[in-house]
């Protein structure tokens, strides 16, 4: 194998990726915040900021897709003498004599060191702040004094993303900002319909700014030699349209040895409809004051710091486990955590691969999140599950998707995606089992957010068990609808036409016969839970109608779901069976393998056994489980965006890291814990990371959506990366199934499955208003606990009762 470049390394002890060349084969990111005000953040300081959504509230702007890579972001130029460099390295791109990013949970520290001057950049934005701090700590290192010209960088988005790439003619004109000692207000449109504004301050006396980006950069020149800086000389422009940015110019001298922190703010603050001027036209500042106030010292921002710090600190603490393998540990117990908040925060919408202006949040996507999610903010959860159901049809049917600032439902998407129910489930008994909170059942949820048409959330989840029953194709198997969990595969689609969206196109769809086997195993996994749910509660009839609609699968599935080897995928609008070895191309998909070996279809008759056999035999490759094999060569009118794709790639046998853990957890389930381990291990970023930084090309410190397949050009390629329900799904799969730790209605399950080289391991595990310290023994085996000892006493079962207080427990396999 090519020795592979590296670009960086885990620092475990700091939870820290550090980056050590910045120019990384692709933009390696961090996100800021944790609610409300977010930020992205590249390892060059790239990136932009916005409040709640990326698409109708976004603060600075960004260049997607762009020559050069990685375009706008708050950038720091320093002048010292004729040499001007950045401490992130871009936009100017002078050679550093050092360079370091590190990116932590919530915060990247940047430093770059030239010519005897040291700056860092902390980049954070605190706990309950709309705001992002830049604390810049300039160093002279040298033996001589230093006269240093420093120009601060940041450029206004108009608030919507997507009227900003497209409506320019309107927003040229609509610029507005406000200049008061060393802070830039940007106010655009704040006279007519909206109540917002943000600002850019730093704490220190300035000699200068720029509001306007033609005076301040030049027309065309680029962010790497703007006109102000290359001449060292700030224009103290007031900028009417066009472009506003804001930029602070400060003449900082530092003798030899000594060093100065300056605290820069980018800021956004609302004010009540009748508070929102102090004079005609002149913005209310006195919320901006008071922010800056609390942020406005190097003492203020450390303390914030610190805080957000120890945030993190109690919620890793949640769930944290020791085996000896750092690959594991540095997985379970930092970076699988943090992807999960990240997509629980962000859905699909905001990353390097998606523009924050298409997608808002996804009904089954933000189900998913959930699940990785709940154990560390189990009152942010709850919000989510209500929000989430308010966007539920009568019928069960739901939204695709909704924008997070309105919670309303996206209509250029619709419905119509036949999965999206059964999530609802997944999602809400996860945050039951975690919270021992049934009240939840008892909210009042409303269809369409139209008030008015409230029932409880129970109800919802029961409409959404019905509207699968309700939706049964001529197999008794579930309709497809516009597609299942795998987007593209639109088997009611019919589109010859290239101008039209395979998600939102159903051309024909009157009497199809077109049915998904991956909805039937989901049905069932989350039926099985809904039926465990009804019992709980008492709803003993509900509970054994359903039971029947579920048994009624199972037979479906064995009867018309069985293609010898393992599952079929799908059966056509016309009723021909998709993923068969009658089929000439994608004989076997692995989404029906996964969730049917979830839901333990036919296990007695050793079908999930020959199915897993099968994962093994015609999907998996050096880099993962392929999607479906082998891949299409040509498009097929009757799948749809599937077979748009070129092979290997995306839903075309691409590893699509997401619907891995389905299969592993069918081999926990089963008990093979040699295969669960092996599939997994080779999907966690930091066994990747060891080997393949070049090749991967994205972060090595979380999952990415899909790593080319093994028919592709460049298999092991990874691409979109940070929000993807892979990083749910790999921490429900460690932290449930391989490490086995459950949580239960009526306390946690212990059921790992390991790879029979585990050693002793222990797990931390906060539940509830107890603690957990378990430790297990695996002696060998792969699966089975055989004894239980709960602070001493043996315990009958694999189900430590719960009760509060601190217990330590010891499990033997
Ligand atoms: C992609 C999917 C994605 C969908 C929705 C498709 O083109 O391949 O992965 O979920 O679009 O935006
Ligand atoms: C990405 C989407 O966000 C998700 O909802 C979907 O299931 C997968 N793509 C597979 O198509």
């Amino acid at each position: 194998m090519e020795q592979q470049k590296r670009y960086g390394h885990f620092d475990d002890q700091h939870r820290e990726y550090v980056i050590t060349d910045p120019q990384t084969p692709w933009p390696w990111i961090n996100y800021l915040g944790n609610e409300d005000f977010f930020s992205l953040i590249s390892n060059t300081a790239g990136g932009y900021s916005f409040y709640k959504d990326a698409k109708f509230r976004r603060i600075t702007r960004y260049r997607y897709n762009n020559v050069p890579m990685d375009n706008g972001g708050r950038y720091f130029y320093i002048k010292d003498g004729e040499t001007v460099w950045n401490p992130g390295w871009k936009p100017c791109k002078t050679p550093l004599d050092f360079y370091e990013c590190r990116h932590g949970m919530s915060y990247t520290r940047i430093t770059g060191r030239k010519n005897g001057v040291e700056a860092s950049v902390l980049f954070f934005v605190p706990l309950k702040k709309w705001a992002e701090v830049q604390k810049l700590t300039l160093k002279n290192e040298s033996q001589e004094v230093k006269q240093l010209k420093l120009f601060s960088f940041e450029e206004w988005c108009l608030w919507n993303a997507a009227t900003d790439m497209e409506n320019f003619q309107r927003n040229f004109s609509t610029g507005e900002v406000e200049i008061e000692g060393s802070t830039i207000y940007h106010k655009t449109e704040y006279r007519e319909r909206r109540n917002h504004y943000a600002f850019y301050h730093v704490n220190a006396e300035i000699q200068g700014f720029d509001t306007d980006r033609e005076t301040f950069v030049g027309l065309y020149n680029e962010f790497a030699n703007p006109d102000a800086v290359m001449e060292g000389r700030p224009r103290n422009s007031h900028a009417h349209g066009w472009s506003p940015i804001a930029s602070h110019y400060i003449e900082v001298t530092l003798q030899p040895g000594e060093s100065k922190d300056f605290v820069f703010l980018l800021g956004y603050i609302e004010n009540e409809q009748d508070e929102k001027f102090e004079a005609p036209q002149v913005i209310n500042k006195k919320k901006a004051h008071d922010l800056i106030a609390g942020l406005d010292t190097t003492d203020k921002v450390d303390r914030a710091f610190d805080m957000l710090c120890a945030y993190w600190d109690a919620l890793l603490n949640i769930y944290k486990v020791r085996t000896g393998n750092d690959k594991l540990d540095r997985m379970v117990n930092i970076w699988n955590q943090y992807q999960c908040m990240v997509t629980f925060n962000f859905s699909r919408s905001a990353s390097f691969f998606e523009s924050g202006v298409g997608r808002g949040m996804g009904f089954r996507d933000s189900n998913q999140d959930l699940v990785g999610f709940v154990h560390q903010i189990p009152p942010r959860a709850r919000q989510r599950i209500i929000d989430i159901a308010s966007t539920q049809f009568p019928d069960g049917g739901c939204y695709h998707q909704y924008q997070p600032l309105t919670k309303r439902g996206n209509n250029d998407i619709g419905g119509g995606f036949n999965d999206d129910p059964c999530w609802l489930i997944f999602g809400t008994v996860a945050y039951i089992k975690e919270t021992g909170d049934f009240s939840i059942l008892d909210e009042m949820v409303p269809f369409d957010n139209q008030p008015g048409s409230e029932v409880t959330l129970f109800e919802h989840l029961k409409i959404s068990m019905d509207h699968v029953i309700n939706n049964l194709g001529p197999h008794m198997l579930p309709l497809i609808g516009r597609a299942d969990w795998n987007d593209c595969l639109n088997l009611n689609c019919f589109s010859w036409d290239p101008n039209e969206s395979f998600q939102t196109t159903e051309n024909v769809s009157e009497g199809t016969k077109a049915e998904s086997l991956m909805i039937a195993g989901l049905f069932v996994v989350t039926g099985k839970d809904y039926v465990a749910l009804c019992k709980k509660i008492g709803k003993t009839d509900e509970a054994a109608r359903m039971q029947a609609a579920v048994d009624a699968m199972i037979e479906a599935v064995k009867k018309h779901g069985w293609d010898g080897e393992w599952y079929l995928r799908a059966y056509d609008f016309y009723g021909r069976k998709i993923g068969s070895n009658e089929c000439d191309e994608a004989k076997i998909f692995i989404e029906s393998q996964g969730w049917c070996t979830m839901a333990e279809i036919g296990a007695e008759d050793g079908l999930v056994a020959k199915s897993l056999d099968s994962c093994k035999k015609y999907l998996e490759c050096e880099h993962g489980m392929v999607l479906n094999n082998p891949a299409f060569t040509k498009y097929i009118y009757e799948y749809g965006e599937i077979s748009s794709y070129p092979e290997g790639y995306k839903e075309n046998a691409g590893i699509f890291c997401h619907n891995n853990p389905w299969v592993i957890i069918g081999e926990c389930l089963a008990g093979r814990g040699n295969d669960a381990w092996s599939h997994y291990a080779k999907i966690l970023p930091s066994y990747v990371e060891e080997k393949y930084q070049t090749l991967h090309k994205v972060e090595p410190y979380v999952n990415c959506q899909m790593v080319a397949g093994k028919d592709a050009f460049r298999p092991g390629e990874g691409k979109n990366s940070w929000l993807t329900g892979t990083a749910a799904w790999m921490w429900y799969t460690v932290s449930e199934f391989i490490l086995g730790i459950k949580p239960d209605y009526d306390g946690i399950r212990i059921d790992p499955c390991l790879p029979e080289t585990a050693k002793t391991y222990t797990v931390q595990r906060k539940f509830r208003e107890a603690e957990y310290e378990i430790t297990i023994h695996p002696n060998g085996a792969q699966k089975g606990v055989k004894q239980i000892i709960l602070d001493g006493q043996p315990i009958d079962g694999t189900v430590i009762p719960y009760s509060p207080g601190k217990h330590v427990v010891e499990a033997t396999m």
